[in-house]
């Protein structure tokens, strides 16, 4: 078990920028999830802790040790990446079995740690098939499995989710969240997808164009996002915002009004989750025509668009409404979240 710590690392390309002065500290046993869109640098961050990719600058610590440098052996972790990477020729045994025999393990302890390793991922009637026989579901608890057969300090795993269809991916999302709870092993975590990021992690990393944008555990990121580019992220649907301005405490936009907001005049762009506002028949804070209606099944979501932007909020499961109807929504005042206009940032209310 090790404790983490990244300290102002860099990676550039020339004059291309894919890591800017990542600092964290990860606790020992932590689950940290990376997050954010594609290419923002996740994959590199996690490259240069596990010592496949040279940091341009800054420290690297895993436990008491500065690793910088250090051969990806010698750091004492396991990745388990989207693309498997077994051995096709090789038996799923022989599969978990590979990193006790080029670690040199005691012949004697093999066998009894891969069984454990095959127990915990359910793969105790398949250990004697290659991966061609496999599903991909399974292949991936092959690679899961082989992670933790070296008991290591640290795993990476790097969108390990992703070649899955949706429904493997929510069950195998919640057996690598059952196995952290087991091994208690420090994990970094690197996915593209909120839901992931939100269900698995104790603390988010919410990432954009090589820069953290915001650290936090998922109810921080989600109640209280740092910047629009976190507010629109995070949640699906995201988080509706719209641009507008504050005159006498009055968040004014076209289609839109709300009073009483304690912040200095000027341009603002104000944020509101779809499952904080109600469709009213009077009175609401919003009016506008019905842009569209989609059925989630537990909820109705509607949209209406004002001041250029896209705004749902979650109906009750029953409701229903014709495109192009008048609505109104009501946005409570302790419901709002205000950004600068101009760089995204949260202002405090
Ligand atoms: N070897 C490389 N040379 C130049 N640019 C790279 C290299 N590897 C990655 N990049 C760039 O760095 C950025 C971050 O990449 P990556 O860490 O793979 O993103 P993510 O995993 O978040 O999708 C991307 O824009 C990518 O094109
Ligand atoms: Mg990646």
């Amino acid at each position: 078990m090790a404790q983490i710590r990244l300290v102002n690392v860099c990676k550039r390309w020339g004059s291309y920028v894919g890591v800017d002065n990542f600092s964290l500290e990860i606790a020992d046993a932590e689950f940290l999830v990376l997050l954010g869109p594609s290419g923002c640098g996740k994959t590199t961050t996690m490259r240069m802790i596990a010592g496949l990719e040279e940091s341009t600058s800054g420290e690297i610590w895993i436990g008491d040790r500065m690793v910088n440098g250090m051969e990806p052996k010698d750091r004492d972790i396991s990745m388990v990446f989207q693309s498997y990477g077994l051995y096709p020729n090789l038996t799923v045994y022989e599969n978990i079995r590979f990193p006790l025999r080029v670690r040199n393990v005691p012949k004697a302890e093999h066998d009894a740690r891969v069984m454990r390793a095959a127990e915990m991922v359910e793969l105790g009637p398949l250990l004697d098939r290659r991966p061609a026989a496999l599903s991909g579901g399974q292949r991936q608890r092959v690679a899961l499995a082989r992670a933790i057969v070296r008991e290591p300090n640290a795993f990476l795993m790097d969108e390990p989710l992703s070649n899955l269809d949706a429904k493997l991916r929510v069950s195998t999302r919640a057996q690598i969240k059952n196995l952290h709870h087991t091994l208690k092993t420090t994990t970094i975590y690197v996915t593209h997808d909120q839901i992931e990021a939100m269900t698995l992690a104790d603390r988010v990393v919410v990432m954009n164009k090589g820069q953290v944008q915001q650290v936090g555990t998922p109810t921080e990121i989600y109640d209280r996002p740092a910047n629009t580019f976190v507010a629109s992220f995070i949640g699906s649907p995201a988080m509706n915002l719209i641009p507008g301005h504050i005159a006498g405490g009055v968040f004014g936009a076209d289609g839109m009004q709300v009073a009483n907001l304690a912040a200095a005049n000027g341009p603002v762009t104000l944020g509101f989750r779809a499952e904080d506002a109600q469709v009213v028949s009077d009175g609401g804070n919003i009016q506008a025509p019905v842009y569209a209606m989609e059925l989630l099944g537990d909820a109705t979501l509607v949209s209406v668009r004002i001041a250029g932007a896209l705004v749902a909020v979650r109906a009750p499961k029953d409701f229903r409404i014709d495109i192009g109807a008048p609505l109104q929504i009501s946005v409570p005042l302790s419901v709002v979240h205000l950004f600068d206009a101009s760089t995204g940032a949260r202002i405090a209310l």
